[in-house]
């Protein structure tokens, strides 16, 4: 059993820190949980209580710390193809386009990477068959660097790729044998067609797009109502008018400025 307390004043502090650096919104209800999720970090560290690692997330040079209390407070789940329906409506959607004109993808909470590898599946067999050009780029973006490096990895368990068709693995995979077994590494193909770079969604975004396709999937669920429009008009500032915006199934429509046309569950156009 653990003798380090966690102050409601200690909690306040955390939530504050967290909502100012990363939107992260933690309402009463959550002070278990930020516990169970630091406390076993505060020990591994051997910092002697929640206002010595509190310190240490004040502390502009211990920006390590900081991200791993960020990485401990959200999830990083994702996997290939996760939500099929918003990729049958992206693959409808350019194969009707005229023009051959490049394409460029943001997935602007990529996590390890599988959305942005996913597209990159799907836009380098398009390109295959002819029905796209082949000028076509993805930006992922992430606040965590722990992820990104993982992504640039690009070694994934064989279960992630579950929802991978047969032929997708065969063409853009390479299964690992020996003390990589059940492992699958992507081929070079697909993983030159991504860029990963950190991106702190509750910060100025400049210098990227204009986009075609913006992913802000499971991303929203950390922040508050008034920070979930200014992110998604953020992000949106830099959909091209007429491009598609994706949102997580579950996340419904968020109530902002940019005007938007909903065209599936999860599924909207910039409309101006
Ligand atoms: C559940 S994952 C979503 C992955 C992928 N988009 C999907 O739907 O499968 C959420 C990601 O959001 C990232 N995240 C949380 N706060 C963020 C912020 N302020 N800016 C950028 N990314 C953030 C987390 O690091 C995490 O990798």
């Amino acid at each position: 059993m653990s003798n380090i307390s966690f102050s409601d004043r200690e909690f306040k502090r955390i939530s504050e820190i967290m909502y100012q650096a990363a939107g992260l919104s933690f309402n009463d209800s959550k002070k278990s949980l930020i516990q169970s999720r630091l406390l076993p970090r505060i020990q591994r560290i051997g910092a002697g209580s929640f206002a010595e690692y509190i310190a240490m997330l004040e502390d502009e040079s211990q920006a390590a710390e900081f991200q791993m209390a960020v990485d401990l407070l959200t999830t990083n789940e994702t996997y290939f193809f996760r939500e099929p329906k918003h990729y049958e409506l992206l693959e409808q959607e350019l194969a009707s386009r005229k023009s051959r004109a490049p394409l460029a993808v943001w997935s602007a909470a990529s996590s390890f990477g599988d959305e942005a590898y996913s597209t990159a599946m799907l836009l380098a067999d398009m390109q295959m068959q002819g029905r796209i050009g082949p000028d076509w780029s993805i930006l992922a973006t992430d606040i965590s660097h722990r992820v990104l490096l993982s992504a640039k990895e690009a070694i994934y368990p064989q279960d992630r790729l579950r929802a991978v068709s047969p032929e997708r693995l065969r063409r853009y995979c390479l299964r690992g044998d020996g003390d990589s077994e059940g492992q699958v590494l992507l081929q070079d193909k697909i993983r030159e067609r991504v860029q990963f770079g950190r991106l702190n969604l509750c910060q100025p975004v400049d210098g990227i797009g204009p986009f075609d396709v913006i992913f802000l999937r499971n991303v929203l669920i950390y922040f508050d109502v008034p920070t979930k429009i200014e992110v998604v008009d953020r992000v949106l500032a830099t959909l091209k008018p007429g491009g598609l915006f994706f949102l997580g199934t579950a996340e419904g429509r968020v109530a902002c400025k940019t005007p938007l046309q909903t065209v599936q569950p999860g599924a909207f156009r910039k409309t101006a």
